[in-house]
């Protein structure tokens, strides 16, 4: 058996310019474009490409974007602060806290000052938990999980029912993926770096989903024939053959799965280019139910 490899590239660039039609419409309508406002704090050398990135997929879709960028050395009060101002601008419809923050902010604090209209990432405590209640939602789902789900749908998925085991338990990706797969009535499994026995969960499942940041950790002799394999893993790894040095490699071994699994994400080209694209989709959104809410400015 080879797997459908699930093209993340294909599905993105759809939904991307479904979105950019959409912000020309909204524009059009209302004089100004969808915001999406982002904080970026601490010296991670990763920062830098994520703004140029966000930014640049902004101006593709015909949004407006603004970033709040500071120093490792930045206080509390100058993160919230940051948040508050773009809470405060009504040409933002959208906040993104990158994350992880420097080691000193109180994280929780800083994502809990996000406006919940505008918590396009999901990441407001409140959030997260209405995601996780049965009959609730929260008015924004995070990127990553809400992009793997597009993707299991693309890949023609019924998750009603469906054994599906999730590997990796972070709050970014592990834990909102594993609610949004039990809201869609999967029955989850999460494993973690303290389970005993990985390989006996995933050989049960219909659907494995990565993200535990380990090049090459899922054997294909792990999976249960015609298990469909999304991988969230982007592992920079040494590559003697590549031009730059090193390659980026995902938590599953493609070319062992490719022959077990009914379909599989590449890396990279999968879950990676879906992020962006449903947090622009949620700006969108957030943008929509703003000018839905904005009353008439009637004077007199
Ligand atoms: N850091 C890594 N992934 C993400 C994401 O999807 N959102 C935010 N805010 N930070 C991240």
């Amino acid at each position: 058996m080879t797997a459908i490899v699930i093209d993340g590239n294909l599905i993105a660039e759809q939904i991307r310019a479904e979105v950019k039609a959409k912000a020309a419409a909204f524009t059009k309508k209302t004089g100004y474009p969808p915001g999406l406002g982002a904080v970026f704090a601490g010296d991670n050398p990763a920062s830098a490409q994520y703004v140029r990135m966000k930014r640049r997929a902004c101006e593709q879709v015909g949004f407006h974007s603004a970033a709040q960028i500071m120093p490792d050395t930045c206080t509390q009060g100058e993160v919230e602060a940051a948040v508050k101002l773009l809470n405060d601008d009504p040409y933002i419809h959208g906040i993104l806290v990158q994350l992880p923050l420097p080691a000193h902010i109180d994280e929780e604090a800083v994502l809990r000052m996000v406006n919940l209209d505008k918590d396009v990432d999901g990441f407001h405590p409140i959030n997260i938990g209405l995601l996780g209640m049965k009959g609730r939602e929260p008015s924004f789902t995070p990127a990553t999980p809400t992009g793997c789900m597009v993707l299991l749908e693309a890949a023609g998925v019924n998750l009603e029912g469906a054994n599906a085991v999730v590997i990796g338990r972070s709050n970014i990706v592990g834990l909102p993926m594993a609610l949004m797969l039990m809201k869609a009535n999967a029955t989850v499994t999460v494993c973690h770096s303290r389970t005993r026995d990985i390989q006996r969960h995933v050989r049960e499942a219909d659907v494995v989903i990565a993200a535990i940041g380990k090049p090459h950790f899922v054997q294909g002799n792990w999976l249960k024939p015609g298990a469909v394999v999304i991988d969230v893993g982007t592992n920079r790894i040494d590559d003697s053959n590549d031009p730059r040095g090193y390659r980026f490699v995902g938590d599953v071994d493609f070319d062992s799965a490719l022959h077990v699994a009914g379909a599989i994400s590449k890396v990279p080209g999968g879950v990676g280019p879906m992020t962006i694209t449903m947090l622009l989709a949620n700006t969108l959104k957030a943008a929509a139910r703003f000018a839905d809410n904005a009353r008439p400015n009637v004077e007199g």
